[in-house]
């Protein structure tokens, strides 16, 4: 009976809560038969019967998988002071945004310096909250507003793979912010009143690989971190998806990446920019340059050939958004 509940969720049976209900203390000690019944009864009505992944199972992570996340993310490479020789991951590596500077922060799993003391849900709301395990809002130069969309599982073997790697003892560089007064407020009401994080939906009118491409390069990837304009609220612009911005991080310009013919990628094929992901080169012989090539060398280039090919399939059906950014380059 219960069993069918479970099944059907079509709530009590009538006859159990009946029995239930009329029963004294005293009757419930003197039939242990009854009252088990109604324990699980009780039991049942008051757990959530919707099954996730995220809480009935837990899944024994996989770093070979999470690697390939790490890559798929570009590699973090504002993790690594890589033009000073620092050590992978260790942080210290300066990025210049309108804000001030920031310094990328130690992920390895050193317990003091990195992140070797965060447990499964401190990792899960760093990414998708952009909160440190202390309750410290992070700027969104942390691009968790990306990340949000990642999958738990995909998550959880994301800090597989991290806390696979050396630890090394290396403290962080405090931020050099223009206004440091305030900021954890300005960053509460921000978080709580403009930005509207949006779970990864996917699309079940459109192929398999299509869906594997939307959700890299919506959450893992995060193209559009730099390939989406900002509002003056710092909000990537919904209307403007992947249509480049003129101010990306460091100061770069991202360019138009939506299928347009004149102003974006619309002459690209599949093939050619499935071959840019993974080389750097494009269709007329220029190499990627800054963050770019960056996202490309630590870790794009890495990955499958189906993957490459799921995110052309994604960027050449997006909208083509006219935005010409380039002849604005030679005011
Ligand atoms: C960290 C910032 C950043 C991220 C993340 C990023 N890009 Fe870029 N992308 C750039 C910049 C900057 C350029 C310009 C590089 C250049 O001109 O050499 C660029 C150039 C490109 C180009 C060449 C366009 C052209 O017209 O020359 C394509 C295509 C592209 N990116 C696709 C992507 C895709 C797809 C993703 C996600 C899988 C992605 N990018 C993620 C910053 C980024």
């Amino acid at each position: 009976m219960i069993w069918a509940h479970l099944q059907n969720k079509s709530g009590p049976p009538a006859k159990l809560v009946e029995a239930v209900t009329k029963l004294s203390v005293k009757e419930i000690k003197l039939s242990p038969l009854l009252s088990v019944l109604a324990f699980w009864f009780l039991f049942l009505l008051f757990t959530p019967l919707a099954a996730s992944e995220n809480n009935l199972f837990k899944l024994t992570p996989d770093i070979p998988a999470g690697k390939y996340l790490f890559q798929a993310a570009g590699g973090c490479g504002c993790h690594t002071d890589t033009k000073n020789n620092g050590v992978f991951l260790a942080g210290g590596r300066p990025i210049k945004t309108p804000f001030g500077t920031f310094y990328g922060t130690n992920i390895t799993p050193d317990p003091e310096t990195g992140i070797g003391n965060w447990s499964d849900d401190d990792f899960i709301r760093a990414m998708t909250q952009g909160m440190s395990p202390e309750g410290v809002h992070y700027f969104p130069v942390f691009p968790y507003t990306s990340f949000q969309g990642i999958r738990r599982k995909d998550l959880l073997d994301l800090k597989a793979y991290l806390f696979s790697i050396p630890p090394i003892r290396q403290k962080n560089i405090p931020h050099e912010l223009i206004l440091p007064f305030g900021e954890q407020y300005a960053l509460m009401f921000w978080k709580n009143f403009i930005w509207s994080p949006q779970p990864f939906k996917s699309n079940p009118e459109n192929t398999k690989s299509w869906n594997r491409g939307a959700y890299l390069a919506q959450t893992v990837a995060h193209c559009g971190e730099c390939h989406t304009p900002r509002n003056l609220l710092g909000v990537l612009k919904p209307e403007m998806h992947f249509a480049g911005s003129k101010e990306g991080p460091e100061g770069e310009l991202a360019p138009n990446i939506t299928p347009h013919k004149q102003t974006g990628i619309g002459s690209w094929s599949e093939v050619d920019i499935s071959y840019f992901l993974q080389t750097g080169m494009k269709p007329d012989g220029d190499d990627a340059q800054g963050l770019m090539g960056e996202v490309i060398e630590f870790g794009y280039q890495n990955l499958q050939e189906k993957d490459l090919y799921s995110l052309a399939e994604y960027l050449l059906s997006l909208e083509a958004i006219s935005n010409e950014l380039n002849t604005d380059l030679s005011n």
